[in-house]
């Protein structure tokens, strides 16, 4: 078989070089994220205490406000319970090494710094 000549190979419109090199780009996209599982970093966190109650208040629709879970609900209270803990349980979750059937997508969205303040929230509400 003849090799091409090099007519043929030097016939690469700009355009086709310009597709192979977006789709180089697309195609380690995926790999960038892989290499940084911690939580997106798109906007600076926001930790004064207005800003830690809306963060919490993403928590209510399940939690109950505050942590305090409807009577009868089977989700378990953030209230009152040790910080640490919390804090632990949501870097678990995050991290995918807990089981969950929610917060482990959930968590990514929070920072370390998010999760911190989150926990003393709610470890500062009265049960
Ligand atoms: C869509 C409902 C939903 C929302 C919103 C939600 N959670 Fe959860 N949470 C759950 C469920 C369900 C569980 C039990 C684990 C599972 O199945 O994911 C849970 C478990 C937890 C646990 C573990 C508690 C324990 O005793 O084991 C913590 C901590 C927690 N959530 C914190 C939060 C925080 C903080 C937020 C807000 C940033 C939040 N959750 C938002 C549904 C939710």
């Amino acid at each position: 078989m003849l090799a091409p000549s090099s007519a043929e190979t030097s016939s690469i419109e700009p355009r086709a070089v310009r597709s192979i090199v977006g789709w180089l780009v697309l195609a380690g996209a995926p790999c960038a994220f892989a290499q940084s599982p911690s939580a997106p970093r798109f906007a600076p966190p926001n930790l004064t205490p207005a800003g830690v109650r809306a963060l919490a208040a993403n928590c209510a629709q399940c939690h109950g406000t505050d942590g305090r879970p409807a009577p009868g609900s089977v989700l378990p209270a953030l209230a009152g319970r040790d910080a640490r803990d919390l804090a632990q349980a949501l870097l678990d979750f995050r991290a995918g090494r807990a089981r969950a059937t929610v917060m482990d997508q959930l968590a990514k969205g929070y920072s370390d710094a998010e999760i911190a303040a989150l926990a003393d929230y709610f470890a500062a509400r009265g049960r």
